[in-house]
């Protein structure tokens, strides 16, 4: 029987968090685990793998995808009952955290969930989500190769920008998340991508077409494509900026697109 949570807080957040917990695959709970702390983990030390022969390093490539993966729930299960944003947690259906490879070189990192990713829990799933999608695999490559997340956790109302407070405090979940992930690259989609990641106020139009970094990560600034679906001739920049993007990660496109 499920309980009646709208005039109960505390109770709809509890139930926001079994839900993605059930989302990620967990159909048990421990009695009285402590909260998982943010902080990052130790960087591995390559030197510490021995890769004598291909099953062992495909052994350690498998077991430090599933190490990161377990350490994504964790904050996974922190963000789904996060109460940091008093108007976000009020009015989202869910959290939605972040999906893809643990262990992806590349990153795309959005905004904030809008209708449909706070419906299904699941970034970039509506229009602008399906051209991202088709931006991906134009790069041959699938939502599976990569990791997606946003700057917010939860959908704003009204799908408004995230106020400067929202970002700061969900900033702790994205920095832990890129700390495990340990992408080499991030292209972050739109300026509240850009600006939050990076710091700055230039705009997107200038910070786009060339590398930047972040905490030795290679940082790329491209439209987002929501403003893609308002202005198609932007695409010739995104594609550009992918190109370049595919160039550096050694990634070879078909000659003719
Ligand atoms: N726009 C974003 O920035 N992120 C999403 O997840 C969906 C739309």
């Amino acid at each position: 029987m499920t309980k009646d949570t709208s005039e109960d807080p505390l109770g709809r957040m509890v139930l926001q968090e079994l839900k993605s917990l059930e989302r990620a695959g967990v159909t048990h709970l421990a009695r009285g685990r402590r909260e998982p702390s943010l902080d990052c983990p130790t960087p591995r030390d390559p030197t510490e793998t021995t890769t004598s022969n291909p099953s062992d390093t495909d052994m350690a490539i498998s077991s430090d995808r599933a190490a990161k993966q377990t350490q994504l729930d964790l904050i996974q299960k922190q963000v789904a009952g996060c109460p940091r944003c008093a108007e976000l947690a009020r009015t989202r259906t869910q959290t939605v955290f972040g999906m893809g490879n643990p262990d992806a070189r590349l990153v795309f990192l959005g905004e904030a969930p809008g209708a449909d990713e706070d419906a299904q829990g699941i970034p970039f799933v509506g229009r602008a989500g399906q051209l991202l999608t088709k931006i991906i695999e134009a790069c041959t490559l699938s939502r599976n190769d990569v990791y997606i997340l946003n700057i917010l956790k939860c959908r704003p109302p009204g799908n408004r920008n995230p106020l400067p407070d929202e970002a700061a405090n969900c900033r702790e979940y994205l920095d832990g998340q890129l700390a495990i992930i340990r992408p080499e690259f991030i292209v972050c989609l739109g300026a509240v991508a850009a600006q939050n990641l990076l710091e700055t106020d230039a705009s997107i139009g200038r910070l786009r077409g060339k590398f930047h970094l972040f905490n030795g990560i290679r940082v790329l600034c491209t439209y987002h494509p929501a403003y893609l679906l308002r202005n198609p001739p932007a695409k010739r920049q995104v594609w550009d900026d992918m190109q370049l993007l595919m160039h550096e990660m050694g990634i070879e496109l078909p000659e003719k697109r």
